[in-house]
C-alpha cells in the first residue's frame, strides 16, 4: 500500500483531519484537508468536528490548535519541527515594559510559544496584525517576538508608539535587498511580493506586502505574469496550482524553512498509525494562552 493510501485509511480509522501550512512540502500539502496561512489554520481548527487533528506545521501551530480545542487530540508528524523565532522574547522584559508603560498592550505574533502567549494581551498573525493593532485602544504597543513584522505594522500605524523586540525569522532575514534588486534587474516586469517577516529595506521594494495567503491571492488577481516571491518557497505549490501560466522567482537559493521541511508523508503516516507526538499543555497555561488567541479571533 502506498504511503498516501495508508494515510487516507488511517484518517478514517482515527477520525482525523489533516491541516497543512503553505510551507509544508508539496506532497504534504497535496494530502491535507485544509491548507492555508497561520490565521486560516487557527480559525479552521476551531470549526473541525473530527476527533483528531494532524497538524503538518511547526510547534506553535499545533499548540495553538490544542489551546483552542482542548477536547481534540492534536498530533504532529515531527515534534522537532519548531519555529526558532517562537522562543525569541523574554518574560522579564515583558514585565519590565508593563511597569514602564501604564497603557501598554503586549501584542504577540502567533509564531510564539504558549508560555509567551500567556503574558500577552492579544495574538496576531501576518494577515491580521495591522487590523488588530489599529483596533486596540492602547497607545503603547510592545510587539513580540518579531521585530520585522513589528516595524512593518508600526510604519502603517503612525499614531501609536511601538517598542520592538529583537526576534527574527532566519529564513526571511536571509532574503536581502541586494538579492531582490538583482532578480528585479533580470525580470524588470515582475511584481515583488513580500512577507512582512522580511527586513524593512526589502519591504520597501514591494508591490505587495502580506501573509502567505495574501501573497497567493494577490498574485492570482494580478494581471502581471511574473513575480518575485520573498517568502518560503513552499507557497510556490499553491501559486503554480492557481496560476499555471505565470512565473514565480525566488530571491536566494535556500529559501526554505528547515523546520517545516522536517515534515514528511512517512512521518505523517507514522504519527497517525501510532497516535504519537501528541500536543499536551498544562491546563493553566492553556487557559491563559487561550485569551489572547480568542481575542485575535474576535478582532481579526
Ligand atoms: P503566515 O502568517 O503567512 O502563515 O506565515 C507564517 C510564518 O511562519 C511565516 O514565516
Ligand atoms: Fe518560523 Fe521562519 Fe520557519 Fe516561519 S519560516 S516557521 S517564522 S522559522
Amino acid at each position: 500500500m502506498s504511503t498516501i493510501d495508508k494515510i487516507n485509511q488511517l484518517k478514517k480509522e482515527r477520525n482525523a483531519v489533516i491541516l497543512a501550512h503553505y510551507y509544508a512540502e508539496d506532497e504534504v500539502q497535496a494530502i491535507a484537508d485544509y491548507v492555508g496561512d497561520s490565521f486560516y489554520l487557527s480559525k479552521v481548527a476551531t470549526e473541525i468536528e473530527a476527533e483528531t487533528i494532524l497538524f503538518c506545521g511547526v510547534s506553535f501551530m499545533g499548540e495553538s490548535a490544542k489551546i483552542l480545542n482542548p477536547d481534540k487530540t492534536v498530533i504532529m508528524p515531527d515534534r522537532k519541527a519548531d519555529c526558532p523565532m517562537a522562543h525569541m522574547a523574554d518574560i522579564e522584559k515583558i514585565n519590565e515594559m508593563r511597569e514602564k508603560y501604564e497603557d501598554l498592550a503586549v501584542v504577540c505574533y502567533i509564531n510564539s510559544t504558549a508560555l509567551l502567549k500567556t503574558y500577552s494581551d492579544v495574538c496576531v498573525t501576518s494577515s491580521n496584525a495591522l487590523k488588530i493593532v489599529k483596533a486596540l485602544p492602547n497607545r503603547h504597543i510592545y510587539f513580540i517576538p518579531d521585530e520585522n513584522l513589528g516595524r512593518y505594522v508600526a510604519s502603517q500605524v503612525p499614531d501609536k508608539e511601538f517598542i520592538f523586540n529583537d526576534g527574527y525569522c532566519h529564513v526571511h532575514k536571509n532574503m536581502m535587498v541586494e538579492h531582490v534588486k538583482k532578480v528585479k534587474e533580470a525580470h524588470p516586469q515582475a511584481e515583488i511580493l513580500v512577507h512582512p517577516e522580511c527586513t524593512m529595506d526589502v519591504i520597501q521594494q514591494a508591490d505587495y506586502v502580506g501573509s502567505t495567503s495574501g501573497i497567493i491571492d494577490y498574485a492570482t488577481a494580478s494581471s502581471a505574469e511574473e513575480f518575485i516571491v520573498c517568502t518560503e518557497t513552499g507557497v510556490f505549490h499553491e501559486l503554480k496550482k492557481k496560476n499555471p501560466g505565470k512565473h514565480f522567482y525566488s530571491v536566494v537559493q535556500d529559501q526554505l524553512c528547515p523546520d517545516m521541511k522536517l515534515i514528511t508523508l512517512e512521518k505523517a503516516a507514522e504519527a497517525l498509525e501510532h497516535m504519537e507526538n501528541v500536543v499536551e499543555l498544562e491546563e493553566e497555561i492553556r487557559l491563559r494562552a487561550k485569551r489572547p488567541l480568542e481575542r485575535m479571533l474576535e478582532l481579526g
